[in-house]
């Protein structure tokens, strides 16, 4: 099999590190790893040579802070200055935010930014890549937690509104929105989004009180529907991998690695067109 590109954000940690190996042990991938944190990039990529020695060479990394359009923009261009091709994208990296709302240095809530527009700005700058591949694949990693967005939420949340389950929540329908919007604008590269189901183990809790992250890392990863790096990563590793999935474009798969329906709201494309247009607008300006 001829060597694909993927791309996977925030793959230095949990489930991202965890597609990542997976993808690095088939050896059919080469893997760049956009990192917000350059010595947690650094291990992680030293981790992953040393346990796959015939496929070092297969692995580095490139620091972007999703948070940061002027990040992105400069990482784009380093990407772009090796002269590699890409295959595929994984837009992997999230936050769960805490309960003191957060914002950018242009004052946009954080996870909306992270997790939504800091993907929205690093896929349309790479599309060109991706759509001249000829068989490129986009995997938006969203979350069963999208369900829980308000009904007509605003983009990005405004600060009379915020709570952290929320603010999350919209970012994860905006994942959704962003997948099924995109599809049809693309050529020959397929775009889907994924929940890869509850995983307490990972550092997603990090920005939550010290005894509710210690619970969430220590002892609810022994719950039954709690699930391990490894089973979350199979889902996006589907996506990115599968033949029989092949030119599938504009779905939603859950944890079980099946195409199950998202919320009803994030099939309204109005709310898609809206925020699309938001997300544009903001790119347009370059600052959130
Ligand atoms: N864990 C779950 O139960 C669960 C369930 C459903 C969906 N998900 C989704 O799975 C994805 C991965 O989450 P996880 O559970 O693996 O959490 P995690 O362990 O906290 O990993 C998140 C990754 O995102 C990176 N990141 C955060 N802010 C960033 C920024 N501004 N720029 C670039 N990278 C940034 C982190 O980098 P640093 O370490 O350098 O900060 C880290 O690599 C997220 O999209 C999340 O919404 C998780």
């Amino acid at each position: 099999m001829e060597t694909r590109y993927c791309m996977i954000t925030g793959g230095n940690t949990g489930l991202g590190y965890a597609c990542a190996r997976k993808l690095l042990a088939t050896g059919n991938y080469y893997i760049t790893l956009a990192c917000r944190t350059a010595d947690k990039a650094q291990r992680a990529v030293q981790n992953l040579k040393t346990e796959n020695p015939s496929c070092a060479h297969l692995i580095e990394y490139l620091t972007c802070d999703l948070s940061s359009p002027e990040s992105i923009h400069s990482f784009v261009r380093s990407y772009k200055e090796l002269g590699f091709p890409l295959h595929v994208l994984l837009n992997n990296a999230g936050v769960y935010p805490g309960s003191k709302r957060e914002t950018t240095e242009h004052g946009t809530e954080l996870a909306f930014a992270v997790n939504h527009l800091g993907h929205f700005l690093l896929t349309s700058l790479l599309l060109d890549l991706l759509e001249a591949s000829g068989t490129g694949r986009i995997v938006n990693v969203s979350s069963e937690l999208h369900r829980g967005a308000p009904s007509s939420p605003e983009f990005p949340p405004t600060p009379e509104e915020y709570t952290a389950k929320t603010a999350y929540a919209t970012s994860k329908l905006a994942n959704i929105l962003f997948t099924y919007a995109l599809s049809p604008r693309l050529k020959t590269t397929t775009v889907n989004s994924c929940s890869p189901g509850w995983i307490p183990s990972t550092e997603l809790s990090r920005h939550a009180p010290f005894p509710a992250r210690w619970i969430m890392q220590t002892i609810l990863p022994y719950l039954p529907v709690a699930r391990t790096v490894e089973q979350g990563a199979v889902v996006c590793c589907r996506l990115v991998m599968d033949e029989d999935i092949r030119g599938v474009t504009g779905k939603y798969m859950g944890k079980d690695g099946e195409w199950i329906p998202s919320s009803e709201q994030s099939y309204d494309v109005n709310m898609q067109k809206r925020l699309w247009e938001v997300s544009s607008e903001l790119q347009l300006r370059g600052l959130w």
